[in-house]
This record gives structure tokens, sequence and C-alpha cells, in this order.
């Protein structure tokens, strides 16, 4: 293990600030490090490997495609890329076509592009304070967080920022340039933030009135996290675009942008690519992952959301989420929570240095909850 640490030091650049610990192997809700320990994993590699590790179908479907074929590009046509796609325009509610790419910041990036070609001279795409989106440089720009934009001047052009939950700030920001409306309905990075139901609706109407995009980035909250497909179905409301990533690749890169019809002839041909953007092998995992998203399923990720937050509810008040998409703010914490957590096998994150977030699989068990719940209150109230 110590000699992974300076490995990794010495050959990777140091953008994050790991833990020390190296996984080997997983299972189910468990992840396994390379001295035996095991690890109950309430983070799921943010969100990703939301099956649970080592989850046999998806295994089965990724072999299955590794051993007829692994890559063409998007020159060709490819079976389970349309399977997939037809699946995703299925959850949409049809009348949508698909692009697909390999991470979140590029689903983002491809929404970005496709305001700033529908209209002529507008170009404005309006975002929220503490919203994330990514990394690339259009993408941190739409970011509204200072930090994450911090040393990369000059920042593009076009991203002007409101204020979340206010429809105000909104109007005021809007110019004849603004062309979109981009935004998360769970701010996932910026401290888990739930928007409010009747500001989204407001707002939707709103675009709609003023022929705005509206553009929804489900990247943390779709495929099922929520307790629903799309967070978007709690609120009633039908986004023009809608950015997926994170989960639906069922553990590998895979990210997704789907496009009203309306807005299908905004892209020709030519206007946007992606070599690797809907691999065969990751649309596979993603065909097998959301096989087993069914009805059920989701009333199951809602029971046991409903069950965590109430366990949670009794160190704090202070717990906010939907489906299992979850975290909690106490007064005080250790310092080193995440650290005591790791040692005593749990991995937990934190985000915007107070809050602790909660993105487990989407089987998580009642008891893995408990434990959970009982290693908090211990560290929390010590
Ligand atoms: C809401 C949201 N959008 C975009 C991204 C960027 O995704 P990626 O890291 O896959 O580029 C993230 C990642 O955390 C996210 O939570």
């Amino acid at each position: 293990m110590k000699n992974f640490i300076a490995k990794d030091g010495n050959n990777i650049l140091g953008t994050y600030k790991r833990l020390p610990v190296c996984f080997v192997r997983a299972e189910g809700e468990y992840l396994f490090d390379d001295q035996g320990n095991k690890y109950l994993d309430f983070l799921t590699g943010i969100s990703v490997s939301v099956y649970g590790h080592n989850n046999l179908k998806i295994n089965d479907a990724i072999k299955e495609q590794v051993e007829k074929l692994i890559h063409v590009s998007n020159l060709f046509y490819t079976e389970s890329q349309i399977s997939l796609a037809e699946k995703l325009n299925g959850f949409y509610g049809g009348g949508s076509k698909i692009f697909f790419v390999n991470s979140g910041a590029e689903a983002n990036e491809c929404a970005i592009k496709l305001a700033r070609k529908y209209q002529e001279n507008q170009y404005e795409i309006i975002t929220f304070d503490n919203s994330f989106h990514g990394r690339t440089l259009a993408t941190l720009t739409a970011t509204g967080q200072r930090k994450v934009q911090q040393g990369f001047d000059p920042l593009p052009d076009g991203f002007k920022y409101a204020v979340f939950n206010d429809l105000n700030s909104v109007k005021q920001a809007v110019t004849a340039k603004t062309v979109a409306v981009m935004l998360e309905l769970i701010q996932g990075e910026g401290g888990v933030h739930i928007a409010d139901k009747q500001f989204v609706k407001d707002l939707s109407a709103f675009c709609e009135e003023k022929g705005l995009l509206l553009i929804v980035d489900e990247i943390q909250t779709g495929i099922g996290r929520t307790g629903k497909i799309f967070a978007y179905e709690h609120y009633g409301i039908k986004p023009d675009i809608v950015t997926l990533a994170k989960a639906l690749g069922a553990g590998l890169p895979l990210g997704a942008v789907i496009v009203n019809d309306k807005y299908k002839n905004i892209f020709g041909y030519g206007a946007h690519g992606s070599t690797f953007g809907g691999n065969i092998v990751a649309c596979s995992a993603a065909l097998a992952g959301l096989e087993q998203l069914t009805a059920e399923q989701l009333s199951y990720i809602n029971e046991m959301g409903a069950y965590f937050k109430s366990r949670l509810k009794e160190i704090t008040d202070n717990v906010r989420g939907l489906g299992l998409m979850i975290a909690m703010e106490p007064k005080t914490m250790p310092d080193d929570l995440v650290g005591q957590a790791l040692k005593e096998g749990f991995i937990i994150n934190i985000v915007q240095d107070k809050t602790i977030r909660f993105l487990p699989s989407y089987f998580v068990s009642k008891e893995s909850i408990d434990a959970l719940v009982e290693f908090l209150k211990s560290a929390i109230n010590r």
C-alpha cells in the first residue's frame, strides 16, 4: 500500500486528495482493499456503480460484447447504441433524439453547443450559484462556483448566474442574447440542495414563454438515483434537453444528451462528434443495468431513501434528499470524519466541507444503513 502511495505521487498529477486505500475487488455493497479489509460503499464511485459491484448481469453483458466487438466509432451503426437510444427516448416519453458521449462534462458541453447554435446572435446561458456542470472550460464556466474557475481565465463568454430557487433573479439575468437556462434539480456537488417545486414549475413556464431552452443536468440525479428515472419527473416538467452520465453506464464511462425532437435540426452532419461516445461495450453495460431498474426497484429506492433519512434524523434534523441521493449537515462533526469512517469500514463523502453526502447502491440494505447510522452516531456525538 505504502509503495502504491509513493508511486501514485511520483506518477499522477495531484488533482485529487485520495484516501489512503487501494481497492482491488468488490462484491455488491462491499469494496475490498489490498490488505483484505472490507468496506460498505455509500458512494458507489460518485453514483456510478449503482447496481452494486460485481453485478453478474452487467459483467455478462460486458463479456459477451467484448468477445464480439469492442469499438468501431460512430461512423457505423451498432446494435447496443441504437437499443439504448430507443430506451432513453422511451424514458423521455418519445419524441427525442440522443447524442452519446463519455462523461458528464462532455454531455453538458454538447448541450451548451446545441444552445449556442440554436439561434443566431443568442448565446447566453443562465446557470445557478453553487451549481456544478463539469471541468472543461465551458462547463466550469457554467458552474456557479468561483473556486472551480480560479486560475483558468479568460473564461468563455456567455454565462450568467442566477440565484437558485429565485425566479426573479433569472428574469433579471435575461438579456436579448439569452438562449437557455441550465440547472440541476438537486445541486449535488454544491451540497445536495433541492430545487423548490414551484420555482421549477415557474421556471419551466417562463422558459417556454420566452422561447428559452430548458436544459436539465441529470448527470448526478438521473437514471433512478432519486427514485424516478429522471429527477424532473418529481416536478411535472419536461426539459428541452437532458444531460446524463454517471449511473447511465452502470460502471463504464458513458454519457448522453436527450434532445427534444423540436431541436433535432440544430446539429447537422459534422456539427458535433465523439470518437468513443456511445461505445458498444458501455452501451451494453447500460442496457444490462437498465433491465434491473424496474418499477419495483424504483419503489425500493424510495422506500430505502425514506428509511435512511428517518434514521439520519436521529442524529440531526438537517437531513435532505430525494430517493437515495441523501445528505446530512450536523452542527458539528470531527474534521476527519471520512478517515474515521474508512477505518471503521465505511465509504462516505463530504461536499462543501460541511455536508455528508450519501450515494449508495440502489440495492442498499436496511442492515447496511443501520450499521452506517450507528457509526455516524458514535463518531458525531463523540
Ligand atoms: C451535476 C453534474 N454535472 C456534471 C458533472 C461532471 O461529470 P463528469 O465528472 O463525468 O465530467 C458532475 C460530476 O460530478 C455533476 O455532478
